[in-house]
């Protein structure tokens, strides 16, 4: 009996060692993201003032503000095309633009280094429920 309880002990042990594996790898991908390719320009906070954003020509966009400046309904479509950057936002009134076009970076990365496909499907679940939050958004008071 003893020896039974001892073994329901190690096993609770590890399914609680289990859970917290479990519980670490749910990531917040998007934070993630943001804060290794996003903070050093537009800072950690969103407001703009990334330690990279003093070199260059145009400063970097408060990202806070994105629903304020579009009549409080947050652009999806328009971020969504800013950031990818392959389509003609890419090159604005004033030239090319100082920001990264991540749609190629993460292509190439995608492409170049298949390890990064090892948390594929994740994104792929999170891409499509994105993909649906945006289409609900639209719909929204029509
Ligand atoms: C090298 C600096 C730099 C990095 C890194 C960077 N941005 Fe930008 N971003 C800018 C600049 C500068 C602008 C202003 C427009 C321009 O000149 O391209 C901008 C504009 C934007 C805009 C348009 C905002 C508006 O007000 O219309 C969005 C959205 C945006 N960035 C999101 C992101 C996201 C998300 C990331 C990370 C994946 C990112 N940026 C990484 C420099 C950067």
């Amino acid at each position: 009996m003893k020896h039974v309880s001892r073994r329901a002990a190690s096993l609770l042990t590890l399914l609680c060692l289990v859970a917290g594996t479990a519980h670490a790898q749910a990531r917040d991908y998007g934070r993630q993201e943001y804060e290794s390719s996003c903070a050093v320009c537009h800072g950690a906070t969103g407001k703009g003032d990334g330690p990279l954003g003093a070199f260059l020509v145009r400063k970097p966009t408060d990202l806070t503000t994105l629903a304020a400046r579009n009549g409080g309904t947050f652009p999806t479509q328009r971020v969504a095309e800013i950031i990818d950057g392959r389509s003609a936002v890419e090159i604005g009134p004033h030239g090319p633009r100082d920001m990264p076009v991540w749609g190629r970076i993460y292509l190439e990365q995608a492409i170049e280094n298949p390890g990064r496909m090892q948390i594929g499907p994740e994104w792929y679940v999170r891409a499509r429920i994105m993909a649906l939050i945006d289409y609900l958004a639209r719909l929204q008071g029509r």
